[in-house]
């Protein structure tokens, strides 16, 4: 959460990391900032609102060397004074993270100042100006040796023309110039600028000029951090037409899941061996990894007969997990970065466990802990609800299931691959039109499914609420009748996802329930005979027929393309939700 870039060595730096910060906007966009220097001194421009409103402005900031942020706020409300850079003295400084023990500083280094913000990030500049005895570098070894908590720190001083950046628990990057060097919390930010990039690592301090760029240890020790090529492409970063980076990603589902198909195979023989002799697995993630994981659930029971435990990683960290030698946790994030799950995951490392990371992200913080990677290849996704990395997710629970069960990898690719075909038609004619009106009008939606289909349902609840602000549950059907049906009436919108044969009659006796009620109904279902019999009923809404553990994958898209269309009758922006931002880095 919250996106910052440093650029030094370009003309008009401030121009740069403008049109940088931009790509990082789905990290916070709740204010926005820009610091610059030139000749010695700070032009600074920073406000509420999101990036574009530093607009003109940034024309008056000069200089070769500048700093940006765009915020989602934790201590401190949105406001001009609020937002980052945060200068004071010498320094200026944009921060990505909680320093938690910032109360105790201020008391301890600052009692009875007043300061200028409401924020944590103040109290790192302030300490900085207050260690500073013309060594930078030692100020901001003092500094961060002090700060509890997470952060990603760019630092300019005002005697210095380059960048500095101090790292613990929160992304920082470091990306290579001509004659120039960027810093940024994230990859998209120096997509087509840097072809290449370093990870930081916990306690790295990294100085960057123009021409050079040297990192350290907490004690200022030289370290060397490899060099990778950039992941982001700047051709993931474009919306190829699209009016919103939602629609693009839900359109780029189908090729989630037959990239993720393609890159699995190459690692399967190496999970296999991590798995051999696996009694229990504990599944665990954040949001809507959580909501594929419940998915995942289900494939590892029925394929291998093993015994799975679903836990947000919120939850589970703070528990005392029994893990064994023949225990697997299944840590699953898009980002990799999601601060729960990758404490969840460590946890696990200091217990002894094992992790396999399932994660769209191959250098994150989430793959540097983990003893075995699942890729999900997604590609790059800027809008913060999740779509194509969820079906990418299911994708590569799926193939692990088969793989942990000895089944036939390459027979379980093949039907991904038809799914994906049957996905394509499925995006390209569905007109969810009707359905979104229908909830648009709603006081209340309710998703309900049974087995894989209430998997979905906690999704489909999820997605509208995040973005359309619709009140919203997921519920197992058969649980209607244990309290939700009080909140059924004429005001409100139930969508039944019936997509498995066996389990449709007790499913279909929830859609009368909810119609005795006067509750509006509508069911996505593939079963020709569910359609018929409740087409006069219900808004019906078709999937194609599928292999009943694959059919998630269809009638996600529908759940995801109804949130999206639901959010635009209702006048939000589908990619920037309110309150939201993705990449969740803080607790
Ligand atoms: C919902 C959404 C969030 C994320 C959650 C975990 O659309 O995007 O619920 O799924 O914050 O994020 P990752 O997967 O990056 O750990």
């Amino acid at each position: 959460m919250c996106g910052i870039v440093g650029i030094t060595g370009v003309e008009g730096a401030a121009g740069a990391v403008y049109k940088r910060l931009k790509l990082l906007e789905y990290r916070g966009y709740d204010s926005a900032g820009i610091a610059s220097l030139s000749d010695g001194g700070f032009s600074l421009c920073k406000r509420r609102g999101r990036v574009y409103s530093l607009g003109g402005d940034i024309k008056h900031l000069h200089g070769k060397t500048a700093i940006g942020h765009t915020r989602w706020a934790t201590h401190g409300k949105p406001s001009d004074e609020n937002a980052h850079p945060h200068i004071f003295g010498k320094f200026a400084v944009v921060h990505n993270g909680i320093i938690e023990n910032y109360a105790h500083l201020k008391d301890k280094y600052f009692s009875g100042v007043e300061f200028n913000s409401e924020t944590d990030s103040e109290v790192a500049v302030r300490l900085l100006q207050h260690f500073y005895d013309g060594d930078i570098l030692s100020a901001v070894k003092k500094t961060v040796k002090l700060l509890v908590g997470s952060f990603a720190l760019v630092i300019m001083c005002s005697d210095f023309d380059g960048i500095i950046v101090a790292k613990n628990k929160n992304p920082a990057i470091i990306g290579y110039g001509v004659g120039a060097n960027y810093c940024a919390s994230d990859a998209p930010a120096l997509a087509g600028l840097c072809s290449e990039i370093t990870v930081l690592s916990d306690g790295d301090i990294a100085v960057l000029t123009s021409d050079e760029v040297t990192i350290y240890d907490g004690d200022l020790k030289r370290v060397v951090r490899e060099k990778i090529k950039n992941p982001a492409l700047a051709s993931e970063l474009d919306l190829n037409g699209c009016p919103h980076y939602m629609l693009k990603e839900i359109r780029e589902v189908p090729q989630s899941v037959t990239k993720t198909c393609d890159a699995y195979v190459c690692t399967s023989d190496k999970l296999r061996k991590y798995l051999k002799g696996i009694e229990r697995i504990i599944i665990t993630g954040c949001g809507t990894a959580y909501n594929s994981g419940l998915i995942g659930k289900r494939y590892f029971e029925s394929f291998a007969g093993i015994p799975v435990e679903v836990e947000t990683a919120g939850e589970f960290r703070y528990k005392q997990p029994i893990i064994t030698d023949k225990t697997a946790v299944i840590a699953i994030s898009q980002s990799g970065e999601t601060a729960d799950t990758v404490e969840a995951a460590k946890l696990v490392k200091n217990l002894g466990g094992k992790v396999i990371a399932v994660t769209n992200s191959p250098y994150s913080e989430l793959t540097r802990i983990a003893d075995a990677v699942v890729p999900v290849e997604a590609g790059q996704e800027i809008c913060v609800a999740a779509t194509k990395s969820y079906t990418g997710q299911i994708a590569a629970l799926y193939l692990l299931a088969l793989t942990v069960a000895g089944k036939d990898v390459a027979d379980g690719a093949k039907k991904l691959y038809s799914v994906s075909e049957l996905t394509k038609n499925l995006i390209e004619h569905t007109d969810i039109g009707s359905l979104a009106d229908m909830c648009a009008r709603s006081d209340g939606v309710y998703f309900l499914g049974r087995d894989l289909d209430y998997a979905v349902a906690t999704e489909g609840s999820l997605k509208l609420k995040e973005i359309s602000y619709i009140p919203s549950e997921g519920y197992p059907a058969g649980e209607l009748k244990h309290g939700t049906l009080a909140l059924i009436d004429i005001r409100t919108t139930s969508v039944v996802i019936i997509t498995d044969k066996s389990l449709a009659p007790k499913s279909e006796n929830a859609v009368e329930q909810i119609l005795s009620r006067r509750g509006k109904v509508a069911v996505i279902t593939n079963l020709k005979d569910v359609a018929e019999e409740l087409k006069e009923k219900a808004l019906i809404l078709e999937i194609p027929e599928c292999d009943k553990y694959l059919s998630p994958i269809l009638s996600a898209v529908i759940v995801q393309l109804l949130a999206y269309k639901t959010s635009l009758l209702l006048c939000r922006d589908p990619d920037k939700p309110r309150n939201l931002a993705k990449s969740v880095t803080v607790e």
